[in-house]
């Protein structure tokens, strides 16, 4: 999509102070995770996506563990101590502003908004006005309805305060507004709190602007983009859109995922084209997957697995911390931990990379066209070389490095021709 909007003179306001009772969870809703990746980090990736100039984010419940999540991020971080409404979390916001002319509200607990979507929202933007979100459920319980006057927005009034009438209207306000400045400046002091919660309610600005004669505009979108988390068996279902997300963008760049359902990616992992994913396998963030691998079934590729080209992971592997260079093979049952692996290599059934000594973690190295025979363990730090062969069982002990072309065999692990020797002795 060719969008050539310059939003650096845009700020975004991220509301997530909300305490998410309905979690039941001791952990600050937004930092609960979706595909991997915590619910505020979707919508700060969506303001990245698009290029917005300043991000604010406003906290209260747990912010000091949410800032923590998010400190090498360029951000604003907006306290709100008590939590009196949206438009009071937005006016604690507003003076960090500075000279934005345009000012998304993005809820930090809807993780599914498309960067495609916000754009329209700007296409659409009536200048010196206000644009919002909305969508049509089924169960429209909870939400602010979407009053209209034929096309007309009129006004949104929150559940609590509809009439049995309103309260049949299924179009929701989403909670995702566009505002003009001028309308931060001038209409949001004017919110008051005098509504069946006693809360500061954005909403209101709908009615405030149409009474300053100020545009109005409500664009509908698909439902799952605006999708908020309220509970945890709502971020459950959120899980599968996610995944139908991660998954299409993946098939879509020439991945090959035979059995989507039953494959699980989460945010942010690469996978390259031409590469077959078999069915149960686990590919999580910080996993990079080049083109023309084999991954699966049922192997699990975690934080820093890189697979270079042609590589292949099969059954019961699990994959850490490490590289695996072109077409090297590990097909069946093992642990694969902080290891460099170059290419052409064989890592035989049973392998084990005992990669942890109790207190650290050490790195292995193994060589190009290697072979590392059935049910070695190799324990680290420890080099295997070039070309050289471990014998089926065989344990390659700590800083005991097996040389270029040398095959070693045994436990502990010695050359075969000493251990030949050995034996005729
Ligand atoms: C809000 C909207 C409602 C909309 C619904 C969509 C208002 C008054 N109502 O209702 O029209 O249909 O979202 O999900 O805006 N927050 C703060 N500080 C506060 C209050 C809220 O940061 O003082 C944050 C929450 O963490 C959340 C967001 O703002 O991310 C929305 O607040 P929430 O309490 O969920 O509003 P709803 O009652 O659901
Ligand atoms: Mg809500």
């Amino acid at each position: 999509m060719l969008h050539q909007t310059n939003l650096t003179d845009s700020a975004a306001v991220i509301l997530a102070a909300g305490e998410g009772k309905r979690m039941r969870s001791s952990r600050p809703k937004v930092l609960h995770e979706l595909a991997g990746a915590p619910l505020l980090e979707w919508a700060l990736d969506v303001c990245t996506e698009i290029g917005i100039g300043q991000v604010h984010v406003v906290v209260g419940h747990g912010a000091q563990d949410v800032k923590r999540v998010f400190a090498n991020r360029d951000l604003d971080w907006v306290e709100q101590t008590e939590r009196l409404g949206t438009a009071d979390a937005l006016r604690r916001a507003a003076p960090q502003l500075g000279t934005a002319k345009r000012v998304f509200v993005l809820c930090g607990d809807v993780p599914l908004l498309r960067a495609e979507t916000l754009l329209d929202c700007i296409d659409q933007h009536p200048a010196g006005g206000l644009s919002f979100l909305t969508t049509e459920v089924d169960d429209p319980g909870g939400y602010g309805r979407v009053i209209r006057d034929g096309d007309a927005v009129t006004a949104i009034v929150e559940h609590k305060d509809a009439s049995p009438n309103q309260r049949a209207v299924r179009e929701i306000n989403s909670g995702i507004f566009l505002l003009d400045r001028s309308l931060i400046d001038t209409l949001l002091p004017k919110v008051n709190n005098d509504n069946r919660q006693g809360e500061y309610y954005i909403t209101d600005l709908v009615g405030l602007a149409l009474e300053a004669g100020l545009p109005v505009s409500a664009l509908r979108v698909a439902s799952e983009e605006v999708l908020g988390v309220n509970s945890s068996d709502q971020l459950v279902r959120l899980e599968r859109l996610a995944q139908d997300r991660i998954q299409g963008q993946l098939i879509q760049h020439g991945v090959r995922i035979v059995s989507p359902e039953q494959t699980y990616i989460e945010k942010g992992a690469q996978v390259g084209a031409d590469t077959l994913v078999m069915p149960f396998s686990v590919v999580r963030r910080g996993a990079r997957v080049g083109t023309g691998c084999e991954v699966g079934p049922f192997c699990h590729l975690r934080e820093g697995a890189i697979l270079e080209a042609g590589a292949a992971v099969g059954n019961f592997v699990e994959v850490k911390q490490s590289r695996l260079g072109k077409k090297t093979k590990a097909k069946h049952l093992a642990y694969i931990g902080n290891a460099q692996i170059g290419a052409g290599a064989n890592i035989g059934a049973g392998t084990v990379f005992a990669n942890y000594d109790g207190v650290d973690k050490h790195t292995t190295t193994v060589g190009d066209a290697a072979f590392v025979g059935s049910g070695t363990i190799l324990v680290a730090p420890v080099v295997v070389g070039d070309r050289a062969v471990t014998g089926a069982g065989a344990v390659v002990t700590r800083n005991h490095d097996v040389p270029a072309d040398t095959t070693v065999v045994g436990v502990p692990a010695k050359p075969l021709e000493s251990k030949v020797a050995e034996e005729e002795r």
